[in-house]
């Protein structure tokens, strides 16, 4: 099988203040295929942010193994790990964080400026065409307490995609939305999902369960079959 992510007996152990060992992930074997939409889903400490980080290379996993496009992960520097999250994975974060400085198009367009893969005018014309795309190009010059929960949801999107990423992961993308918003957010990572992305969120909403092309149940860092 050809997996775009791969996770084989991964492990995540953290160290508490009392230098205690807390296992937040156990064993956790998973593969993730192109143009498929996951849901993770478990209670509340169940390792859901935690999966989710080390996907996206934020965290590390303390045991295990784990494959993007079918090469083995080695053991990475921050900076390296940085570079594989800014060309391969776009993060949306459920409380945002968009730049509270920048308009919604700078917010869109910071990740194009960092990664110095295309000129600056090319950046410009990739920011509108993605803030066209989730419906909010009339909010380009707003900043992001001057639009509402799921518009700053969709420029969070957005900017994920700024650099064309294989992987999304959203971490309760829709913790914070009312339905209306909540769906237009699901739909529109459903239809990145089915051209061809690679879309995983964590979410305590059911409604996800009829997006999801498979639902994966974590319960005290272990993987339900
Ligand atoms: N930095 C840390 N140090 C020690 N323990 C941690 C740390 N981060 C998370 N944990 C523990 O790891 C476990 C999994 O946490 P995680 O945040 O992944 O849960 P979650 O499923 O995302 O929960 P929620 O639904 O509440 O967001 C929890 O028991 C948590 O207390
Ligand atoms: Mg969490």
């Amino acid at each position: 099988m050809n997996y775009v992510l791969e996770m084989k007996n991964v492990e995540k152990k953290y160290v508490d203040a009392y230098k205690k060992e807390v296992p937040a992930i156990k064993n956790f074997t998973a593969g993730f295929e192109k143009g498929k939409f996951y849901a993770v889903m478990g209670p509340s400490g169940a390792g859901k942010s935690t999966i989710l980080s080390i996907m996206g290379f934020m965290e590390k996993k303390t045991g295990g193994d784990m494959y993007l496009d079918g090469q083995k992960i080695n053991l990475m520097t921050q900076r390296e790990m940085s570079a594989v999250r800014r060309e391969k994975i776009g993060f949306v974060f459920q409380h945002y964080f968009l730049n509270p400085k920048l308009t919604v198009m700078d917010n869109v367009i910071l990740p194009m400026k960092i990664n110095k893969k295309i000129s600056r005018k090319e950046y410009k014309n990739r920011a509108v065409e993605l803030l066209k795309y989730f419906g909010i190009e009339k909010y380009a010059d707003r900043f992001p307490d001057e639009i509402s929960g799921g518009e700053q949801q969709r420029v969070c999107i957005a900017r994920a995609l700024a650099n064309n990423p294989q992987i999304i992961l959203a971490d309760e993308p829709t913790g914070n939305l009312d339905e209306d918003n909540e769906k237009i957010v699901l739909d529109t990572l459903k239809r990145l999902s089915e051209e061809g992305k690679t879309v995983i969120i964590v979410s305590h909403s059911r409604n996800v369960i009829k997006y999801a092309d498979k639902v994966l149940n974590i319960r005290e860092g272990v993987l339900e079959e």
